[in-house]
Parts: C-alpha cells; sequence; structure tokens
C-alpha cells in the first residue's frame, strides 16, 4: 500500500494521523553501525557510494535505529558529476581535481543521455531498496540543485563565499548560464532516472542558494531550478525543494514549483506558513545543534515546533539542516520519538 504512507500523504498536503519525521544526513557518521559499513574494506566513502549492497545498507540503519518515516537513498550531490568529466575526491569535503573556469572547461563537460548507465550504482542501490522497504517506509531519491552543483565545480570545493562562481556569474554571465544549462539538463535526466528507478519522492538540495540576495536568487538561481523541477516525471512523487537560507525569500522560493518546501532553523515555522500558504506543504526545520541539548531540553524544542506548525496538514518534521556527526545516536532516537509522540502516533 505504498500511496497510503503517512511521509507521503503529508508532502501531498493531506491529513496524518501523526507528524512523519526523517532527518537529513540520516545516514552518517553519528552512527558506528554507519562507521563500520564504511570501514569494510578499507575503502573511500566513494567506494561507499559505488557499492549497491553496503550503500543499501546504510540507508536501512536509520530506519531500524530511528524509526524514521522515510528513507533516503545513500549517496551524495556530487556523485553525478563525475560522468561529466570531472575527477572527485572526498577528504571528506568534496574535491575537483580539475574546477571549470573557461569555455574551454565547459564545452568539455558531457551531459550523458543515459544517467542510469553514467551511474549505474545509483538504480541499482534504489530498486534494492524498494524490495528492502516495500509496505515500510517510503525512498526519498535527491540530487544537488544546479546553483549547489555548479558552486563546488567552479570552485573546486567547499567555501564559505564561493568567489570563483561568484567572478563567473557576475563577470561572465554567457558563461555562466552555458554551464547551468549544462548543469540543470544533467540533473534533469538524473532525477528522472531515480524516478524511473523507484524513488517515491525527490528532494532537491539547494544548500548554497541562500548565499545570494533575493533578487540575485531570482536571476541566477531560479530559473535554472524552474526548468529543472518542470521537466521532471513528477506525476504521483512530490518534489521537496530545501533551500538553506531560504527563509528570506520564500515567495520565489515557492516559485521554483516544488510540492514541499524544506525551512532551516533561520525561520519561525509557522510564520513562514503563513506567507507560503496552505497550497505547500513545509519541512523542517529543528536546528541541528539542538540535538546536543539534554533530552528534556529537545523535547520542549520538538514541542515548539509543533505549536508553530499548529496542527496544520502538509507537515514533516526534520532538521534545519543535516545532522553533525557528533551527535549522540540516544538524542537522536529520542528527537524521533518525541515528534510521534508528541504528534500523536
Ligand atoms: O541523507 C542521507 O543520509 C543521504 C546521504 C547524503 C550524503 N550527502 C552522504 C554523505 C546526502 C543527501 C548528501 C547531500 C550532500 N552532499 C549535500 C547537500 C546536503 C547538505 O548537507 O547541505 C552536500 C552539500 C554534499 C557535499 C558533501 N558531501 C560535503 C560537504 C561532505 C562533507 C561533509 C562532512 O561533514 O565532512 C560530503 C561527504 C558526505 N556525504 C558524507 C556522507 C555520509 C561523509 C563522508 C564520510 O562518511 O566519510
Amino acid at each position: 500500500m505504498s500511496t497510503d504512507y503517512t511521509f507521503l500523504k503529508a508532502c501531498w498536503g493531506e491529513p496524518t494521523d501523526y507528524v512523519p519525521v526523517w532527518l537529513m544526513r540520516q545516514a552518517g557518521r553519528y552512527l558506528k553501525e554507519y562507521k563500520e559499513v564504511r570501514a569494510q574494506g578499507g575503502g573511500t566513502f566513494l567506494d561507499l557510494c559505488k557499492d549497491p549492497a553496503r550503500a543499501a545498507e546504510v540507508t536501512i540503519q536509520p530506519i531500524d535505529i530511528l524509526g524514521a518515516d522515510a528513507a533516503i537513498l545513500f549517496s551524495d550531490i556530487l556523485t553525478p558529476i563525475e560522468p561529466m568529466g570531472m575527477e572527485l575526491d572526498f577528504v571528506p569535503g568534496p574535491v575537483f581535481e580539475n574546477p571549470v573556469r573557461t569555455a574551454a572547461d565547459i564545452d568539455a563537460l558531457k551531459v550523458p543521455e543515459d544517467m542510469a548507465q553514467a551511474v549505474p550504482y545509483v538504480p541499482e542501490i534504489i530498486k534494492r531498496l524498494r524490495v528492502a522497504f516495500e509496505g515500510r517506509v517510503p525512498l526519498i531519491g535527491f540530487g544537488g540543485a544546479p546553483f549547489t552543483l555548479a558552486c563546488y565545480m567552479v570552485e573546486g570545493k567547499g567555501s564559505k563565499d564561493f568567489a570563483s562562481l561568484k567572478q563567473m556569474m557576475y563577470g561572465d554571465f554567457p558563461l555562466y548560464d552555458a554551464l547551468m544549462k549544462k548543469v540543470t539538463e544533467m540533473d534533469r535526466r538524473y532525477l528522472n532516472m531515480q524516478i524511473e528507478a523507484g524513488a517515491q519522492a525527490i528532494q532537491i538540495f539547494d544548500t548554497w542558494g541562500g548565499l545570494v540576495a533575493p533578487h540575485d536568487f531570482e536571476r541566477y538561481v531560479l530559473p535554472y531550478v524552474k526548468e529543472l523541477i518542470g521537466g521532471l516525471n513528477r506525476e504521483g512523487i512530490p518534489i521537496i525543494y530545501f533551500v538553506k537560507g531560504g527563509g528570506t525569500m520564500l515567495e520565489l522560493v515557492k516559485e521554483a514549483g516544488s510540492d514541499v518546501i524544506g525551512l532551516d532553523w533561520h525561520v519561525n515555522l509557522g510564520k513562514a506558513r503563513d506567507i507560503l500558504g496552505e497550497d505547500v506543504a513545509v519541512q523542517g526545520n529543528l536546528d541541528p545543534t539542538v540535538l546536543y541539548a539534554p533530552q528534556d531540553y529537545i523535547e520542549k524544542e520538538v514541542q515548539r515546533i509543533l505549536d508553530e506548525n499548529a496542527g496544520r496538514p502538509g507537515f514533516i518534521f526534520n532538521l534545519g539542516h543535516g545532522i553533525l556527526p557528533t551527535v549522540p545516536r540516544e538524542n537522536a532516537i529520542h528527537m524521533v520519538e518525541c515528534v510521534h509522540r508528541l504528534s500523536g502516533k
């Protein structure tokens, strides 16, 4: 009864018996079980992403351990950039040895016709997980938003301000636009491939989309993500768009056209919902560092967010960004338990 999942109902804005919850980056280093599987064979993080058996195993761990209401495919937003012709490494943050800076670099980028062939391990993991999870939890596929992917491709690594990307964006718009069009098309094919393989919802991570001012978001970020979402085979598949730092430009974030908007913790969830209106669901937005607080404090914070939502349908509880690697696992388990208990499960 895959359409009956509480998480999917909430994505569609339908009433649910309780508030569903999952955690961004819920498979990861705060779990010793993850670290064990990650260490098997002495391989790298990328080796783990490319090993369907182990990647499926770490996707399942937070469902068993936390009791989360949705699973998210184990991979990384940057894995589909490799077949575009860029060499990717994790140290543990992502690094591209050959960032794209010139017209020749961008010309040389490939946009694979068949993403299932370009990253065969991704559909393989999805298929295994659908079998493992049937009747239990739905599976979320994901990708980076074009802007966030371009940040890493141009900069070559993480950064506070992504100056190289900004230089291209402000200084040579045609070059920036050419890059963004290629990334958007790759992303469209990549996410449609995940849907075809069996992903039951798609989350688009725009981790750096909030770095720009609202008018720049409108010009440099929004057109591409709108094009991306508009090009997805989204019939029956809810699309979640998470923009870290998007709270000051919610109307623009909504224009991208997703079914669910992911909120970080810099906004009051209730006020954000007032602005967004009733025709879109929201997901969020506990400050990830609250998971370092005592358990009774965590419970009060969960209650505060539930109160802000005030029983409105179309709500998925989550952190406002990814769970941090040093968070005590008992606190993550406690948070999920609080959301369920306090919302009536
Ligand atoms: O949510 C999940 O459990 C699914 C797995 C997932 C990973 N990365 C695994 C990962 C997801 C959804 C991502 C998305 C991702 N990757 C984003 C968007 C979300 C966000 O957090 O903003 C971004 C920006 C990346 C790029 C990336 N990958 C960074 C910046 C890092 C380093 C992070 C760090 O804390 O060191 C990674 C590596 C990475 N991706 C790890 C995991 C579990 C840690 C690597 C390891 O185990 O050694």
